[in-house]
């Protein structure tokens, strides 16, 4: 295979993603990461794709998962947290392993702080999906297996 493995899609989760059902729950639901890992895995079955999921509070972590995608997988579903308002480095890995990427939020972006509203993220990302709560991960997921099924 030229370049990645159409049928895999790396899911990454960054820092305090762990703490979901916990965590302002008024804001992100009383969905764990745990729920979200599995409804992924299920509906990756469904789809046909074969789906890995590695959550990290490190940036340097999931720069190095990014960097291993390359080769291993077909496309990336991430959700990289507070990362995604401040982190060059992992907007750089993205474009480092030219695959597609799909950003994610639990939250409307849009309708929080100033500072949620910029996303490096997004420069790489074919597209984003946000403000669904735990179903933008889904929606992702479905969005991803287009991608690769038909580039779309
Ligand atoms: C989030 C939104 C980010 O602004 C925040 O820092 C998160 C979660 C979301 O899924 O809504 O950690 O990515």
């Amino acid at each position: 295979m030229e370049k990645g493995e159409p049928g895999r899609v790396l899911v990454l989760h960054g820092p305090n993603l762990n703490m979901l059902g916990l965590r302002e729950p008024e804001i992100y639901g009383s969905t764990t990461l745990a729920d979200i890992d599995a409804s992924l895995h299920e509906l990756g079955r469904e789809l046909g794709l074969e789906v890995d999921t590695f959550q990290s509070n490190h940036e340097g972590a999931l720069v190095d998962r990014i960097q291993a995608a390359r080769e291993r997988y077909g496309a990336i579903l991430i959700n990289a947290g507070a990362y995604t308002h401040t982190s060059v480095a992992i907007l750089d890995a993205l474009l480092s392993v030219s695959l597609p990427v799909v950003e994610v939020h639990l939250s409307n972006l849009y309708t929080r702080e100033a500072f949620r509203h910029h996303s490096y993220i997004a420069r790489v990302a074919v597209g984003q999906i946000c403000g669904f709560g735990a179903d933008s991960y889904l929606l992702g997921l479905r969005a991803a297996a287009g991608i690769l099924n038909n580039g779309t």
